[in-house]
């Protein structure tokens, strides 16, 4: 809306600065008024001195641009009084999104009642079901999560994954089925969504996730940035290091982009999808894309405060994973008007530029300056690691993830993991120079 009152102003500026160039030009090339056609006043003229004529010629022309000048003030004062039509209604530019993209909200369940948790927070907070339908896809027929479900009625669309069977795998991945049924549901869905239903873009969200106040907000200013910036293959709502303590409570509105898939809740195109799916691996799709063949150097947006919380205990994973970590990460209660922000600065080339400055220009310290919280200043503080060992003892001393994926450690972008450590931000770096992950690092 912004953006088109804006233009109109410099339409409207255009128009009339165009406008007296055009007169002045016309004025400025008029032929002496000896010629100008008026058979009294060319009489009058003659015999007069050529200096007073001139001087005639002056004042009358000043005449015209003044009678001309009351003109355009007449018309600028016209279009003041109808500035208030280039306004949004009030009332309704509150709620303006910027893309008017229709986003489902792609809900993945399959055997837990505690599908509600997830099912009313999406609704609590969805300001337009026409924007955001809510799509849940149900994989594993049990009934009594099918009724959890059914009892929302219209307020979302409630599909079930057909194909229920037993997945032949090798003997010893049988302890690993339940990925190879999570893979083959995230297929069906994804070709629901984006061939039978013909969407362009979609947000997943499982089952176990509850999602913040600023959800939608989110997802819908960063569409555009999305389907603009092709290094960008995704949108995550969640931090994996963002546990209480590790974030800046104040930052609920900071933005990075990452080399690190997150998941857990998290928008893709249908182009993507149209890449993904003839290629589409039998189990743990998350790990897969992951793999550089997939993610071809593209990175994902994440917030520096998760938009999910995971409250799935009991799932395929079995919980350690869940009680180790997951459980800690903070959810962001503050809501963020992402739609109403500039959010040009992750484009690549600008973002990238300014983070290595950032890195870069802060003062290296020592694991044990970190630690014992002896730094001075206000920071951001560097600390290097050069090996995949150094990394992984740093991490977990300083307890963030250690793992790594395909080479890239979670939340990492150019080998970089940012988090606060004892309020103070804390880059854990490569040495500069830093070129490109290696996969061996696992
Ligand atoms: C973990 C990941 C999850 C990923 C999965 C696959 C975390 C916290 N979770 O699952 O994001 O998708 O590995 O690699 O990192 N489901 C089915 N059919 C089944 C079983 C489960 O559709 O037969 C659905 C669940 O409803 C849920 C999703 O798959 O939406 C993940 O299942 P869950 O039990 O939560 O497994 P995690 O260990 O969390
Ligand atoms: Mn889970």
């Amino acid at each position: 809306m912004l953006r088109k009152r804006g233009s109109l102003i410099v339409c409207g500026t255009f128009l009339f600065v165009t406008w007296n160039a055009i007169l002045v030009l016309l004025l400025w090339g008029r032929p002496p008024s000896g010629q100008s056609g008026e058979p009294g006043k060319e009489q009058s003229k003659l015999g007069k001195d050529p200096v007073v004529d001139v001087m005639e010629d002056v004042l009358r022309m000043a005449d015209t641009f003044e009678a001309e000048l009351e003109m355009q003030k007449k018309i600028l004062l016209q279009i003041q009084s109808h500035h208030s039509l280039w306004e949004p209604p009030k009332g309704i530019g509150q709620k303006v999104v910027p893309s008017q993209t229709v986003i489902p909200i792609l809900v993945i369940a399959c055997n837990r009642v505690t599908v509600k948790r997830c099912l009313d927070k999406l609704l609590e907070y969805r300001p337009s079901a026409e924007l955001y339908p809510i799509i849940v896809s149900q994989d594993c027929g049990h009934a009594e999560t099918a009724e959890v479900i059914s009892s929302y009625g219209n307020q979302l669309i409630h599909l079930k994954q057909p194909d229920l069977s037993d997945i032949a795998v090798r003997p010893e991945h049988r302890k690993f089925q339940g990925y190879y049924k999570i893979s083959r549901h995230y297929r069906w869905a994804l070709n629901q969504v984006f061939r039978s239903l013909s969407h362009t873009s979609v947000v997943i969200v499982e089952d176990d996730l509850e999602v913040a106040p600023d959800f939608f907000e989110y997802f819908g200013a960063l569409h555009p940035l999305l389907k603009s910036d092709v290094s960008l293959w995704c949108v995550s709502a969640w931090n994996d290091n963002g546990k209480d303590g590790y974030v800046d409570p104040g930052k609920a509105n900071l933005l990075y982009r990452t080399d690190f898939f997150p998941g857990l809740g998290w928008m893709l195109l249908r182009d993507l999808w149209e890449e993904l799916e003839p290629k589409w691996p039998a189990s743990f799709w998350d790990d897969w894309l992951r793999q550089p063949e997939q993610r071809r150097n593209r990175a994902c947006i994440r917030p520096e405060i998760s938009r999910t919380l995971t409250f799935g205990r009991s799932g395929v994973s079995l919980g350690q994973f869940f009680d180790r970590y997951l459980r800690y990460i903070k959810l962001n209660s503050e809501f963020v008007p992402f739609t109403k922000m500039d959010l040009s600065f992750l484009k690549e080339e600008m973002y990238r530029e300014k983070f290595e400055k950032d890195v870069y220009s802060a003062p290296v310290v020592t694991y044990e300056d970190v630690k014992q919280g002896q730094l001075t200043g206000p920071g951001p503080f560097r600390l290097q690691y050069s090996t995949k060992n150094s990394f992984k003892t740093l991490a977990k001393n300083l307890g963030i993830m250690e793992d790594l994926k395909s080479g890239v450690p979670r939340t990492g972008y150019r080998g970089v993991v940012s988090f606060m450590s004892k309020g103070r931000r804390i880059y854990l770096a490569p040495p500069p120079g830093w070129t490109h992950y290696d996969p061996t690092w696992s």
